[in-house]
């Protein structure tokens, strides 16, 4: 028996959007201050089921990596590691179509015996197969494996900047929805400025019934550090259109220092690939003698 382990994924699909960012990240780093091992995997395996350019996942890999750094994910109190290179023999083969996203998200979390993994309230019933996995190989086996239970990361939802009804994505295909963290200030104040709200210029928060206020609301306050009674009082006597300009003085406030860093970073591949190297070391001393066990108890 261990104490906690936590374990989390993110898809190597480039640099994080501000969803991304204030729904997972942000806790990332306040994770691995408040548990002895976390283990951050970038999940490539799951981007290669569909065909993909290998220089480019290379340096989505790397953008990614570099990213993750400079949002304060500190490798010394992190496990930070690419998830195809602890599962060699499988990159180069289709066989990897094999393992759908849900089985190899279960094998990675069982892996490490991880005890909490955080995740986003869409995907809290992905968790169930790992659950019931590790249930049914302890009741055959003998106890290994702790039943991995969900953290929820945060409630935050970040909509996109076009149409408050949708998630921000980066999937999204319209253009200005969807703010990255290392867009230029320019260009984060005219994706803020050409927000959709709607015919009220009162700023209010109110999210069932104005989510596109509300949407720059919870971003501002967000951004900031402050409360949304307290964003909201910064906003009184603006309207909306005013009103954008706090919002997006904000983020490009918080995102500056992050996107000078990752520039930084970027142009140190080496770095990058060194520390991700490292990642897996580590990250393989702890499979090691997980894997043993399971040999061991089931007799291969
Ligand atoms: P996307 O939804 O853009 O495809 P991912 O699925 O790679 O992004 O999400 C990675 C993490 O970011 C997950 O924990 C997910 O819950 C979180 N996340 C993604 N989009 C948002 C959003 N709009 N608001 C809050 N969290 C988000
Ligand atoms: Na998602």
């Amino acid at each position: 028996v261990h104490p906690h382990r936590v374990f989390s994924g993110i898809q190597p699909t480039g640099v994080p959007h501000l969803g991304n960012f204030l729904g997972a990240l942000e806790n990332w780093v306040a994770l691995q201050n408040q548990y002895p091992t976390v283990l951050y995997s970038i999940v490539d395996l799951h981007s290669i089921t569909q065909p993909q350019d290998p220089d480019q996942l290379r340096s989505n890999i790397l953008d990614l990596t570099a990213s993750l750094l400079a949002c304060g994910i500190d490798p010394e109190k992190a496990i930070l590691f690419q998830q195809s290179q602890m599962k060699s023999g499988q990159k180069n083969e289709g066989s990897v179509g094999l393992f759908t996203y849900p089985v190899l998200q279960a094998a990675d979390i069982l892996l490490y015996q991880s005890t909490h993994v955080p995740v986003g309230e869409d995907q809290v019933q992905h968790l169930e197969l790992a659950q019931d996995l590790a249930r049914i190989f302890n009741n055959h086996y003998g106890d290994l494996f702790p039943e991995p239970r969900t953290l929820l990361s945060s409630t935050r939802k970040v909509k996109s900047l076009r149409d408050p009804s949708a998630k921000m994505s980066k999937s999204d295909p319209q253009t200005m929805a969807t703010i990255t963290i290392t867009d230029s200030p320019e260009d984060i104040a005219l994706k803020i400025r050409r927000a959709v709200t709607d015919f009220t210029s009162e700023v209010t928060f109110d999210p069932e019934t104005r989510p596109g206020v509300s949407n720059l609301v919870m971003i501002h306050a967000a951004m900031a550090a402050i409360s949304v009674e307290e964003a909201l009082s910064q906003a009184r006597g603006l309207d909306t259109g005013a009103y954008k300009k706090l919002v997006s003085d904000a983020v490009v406030q918080r995102l500056t220092p992050i996107r000078h860093e990752i520039g930084k970073l970027r142009s140190d591949r080496a770095y990058l690939e060194g520390l991700l190297a490292q990642g897996r070391k580590k990250a393989r001393e702890l499979a090691a003698p997980v894997l043993a066990e399971v040999r061991h108890r089931v007799g291969f």
